[in-house]
């Protein structure tokens, strides 16, 4: 692990199921008695080498087969906040993929108890955590309606929703009865949108879904009007820059365009994504783009104070940790 250089800061855009390390799929695949398609954590390394977001969709899903009881999940988000709390994170705001579970035949709650009592062990490790359920934009949009139901059944602690998984082919306006509902049973809304999506998917996410937060949101960039929108309504945008790297969104991280994105004044948030996939978590994430874009401690700083400030967190806990 680096030396950490970064400010405490809150991250906003991390898959739980992106935490799972080969080491993890190993000794989950004995313990379950899952066979995996590949000899061990070396061959499962190998297979790293995405070309897009699909291919490591692909893979993402497919690893998730070790994944079957409440102890596995708790596991998992534990795990990855004691990693988190380590590298200087105090809050996470987690997703999980409810669909990507029921779809192997894993009960909702086995899913939903064992990730809370992953996050009550975080508190333990001095981080914080709240989870958003994230539906697949790949599926059907009833299904994602039905699955909001069952975590309402559930009393599922969530605090609010996204929308992620293959996002060309499915723009936002496919899911706004669940985005909708949401709202209603007052939940926060937040969507991947403008990753390998174009500008229209960001500017459809904010008008037909109600978004408080775009995830990734790179590509709003491509469209001016857009990004002066996104600025003047200070709506989030939680990049991943090492994901965006590894996803072959830009060649190298000195392509990326944080430094556009910086200029316009957008409230920026850094964060991790899959960090089990990408190769970072939250501070390697701001660590490598301090050194490649030569950022000073104030811009650090700035982005620490931006993931606060773009938190669900109640004004008293922001303020504490301004
Ligand atoms: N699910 C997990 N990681 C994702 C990403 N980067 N984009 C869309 N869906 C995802
Ligand atoms: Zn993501």
């Amino acid at each position: 692990m680096p030396v950490l250089e970064t400010p405490p800061t809150v991250e906003l855009h991390l898959h739980i199921e992106g935490t799972l390390e080969p080491e993890l799929i190993v000794a989950l695949a004995e313990r379950n008695g899952v066979t995996l398609p590949y000899a061990g954590v070396e061959e499962l390394r190998a297979r790293y080498d995405f070309t897009d977001l699909q291919s490591f969709l692909d893979l993402y899903y497919d690893n998730m087969a070790v994944l079957r009881t409440a102890a596995d999940f708790t596991l998992l988000a534990e795990t990855y906040l004691r990693r988190a709390a380590a590298g200087g994170v105090r809050h996470a705001e987690i997703f999980f993929d409810p669909q990507a579970h029921l779809v192997r035949g894993v009960a909702l709650a086995e899913v939903v108890t064992g990730l809370a009592e992953g996050l009550r062990r975080g508190e333990d490790a001095g981080i914080t955590s709240t989870l958003i359920a994230c539906f697949l934009r790949d599926r059907p949009a009833e299904e994602a309606c039905e699955v909001l139901e069952q975590l309402v059944a559930l009393d599922a602690p969530i605090v609010g929703i996204g929308l992620d998984s293959t996002e060309v082919g499915n723009p936002p306006a496919k899911f706004v009865d669940v985005f909708a509902r949401a709202k209603e049973l007052g939940l926060h809304r937040v969507a991947h949108a403008g990753e390998e999506g174009g500008p229209e998917c960001v500017a459809e996410a904010l008008d037909l879904l109600g978004a408080e937060r775009i995830d990734h949101g790179v590509r709003a960039l491509q469209d001016p009007a857009l990004m002066a929108r996104l600025v003047a309504e200070r709506v989030p945008l939680t990049v991943c820059p090492l994901s965006n790297v590894r996803l072959k969104g830009v060649e190298t991280l000195a392509d990326h365009p944080l430094p556009a994105l910086l200029d316009t004044g957008a409230l920026v948030t850094i964060n991790s994504d899959d960090p089990a996939y990408f190769g970072g978590y939250a501070d390697d994430n701001l660590l490598a783009v301090a050194d490649t874009f030569g950022l000073s401690d104030h811009q650090l700083a700035d982005l620490a104070r931006n993931a606060v400030v773009a938190s669900f967190l109640p004004a008293d806990r922001r303020r504490a940790l301004l």
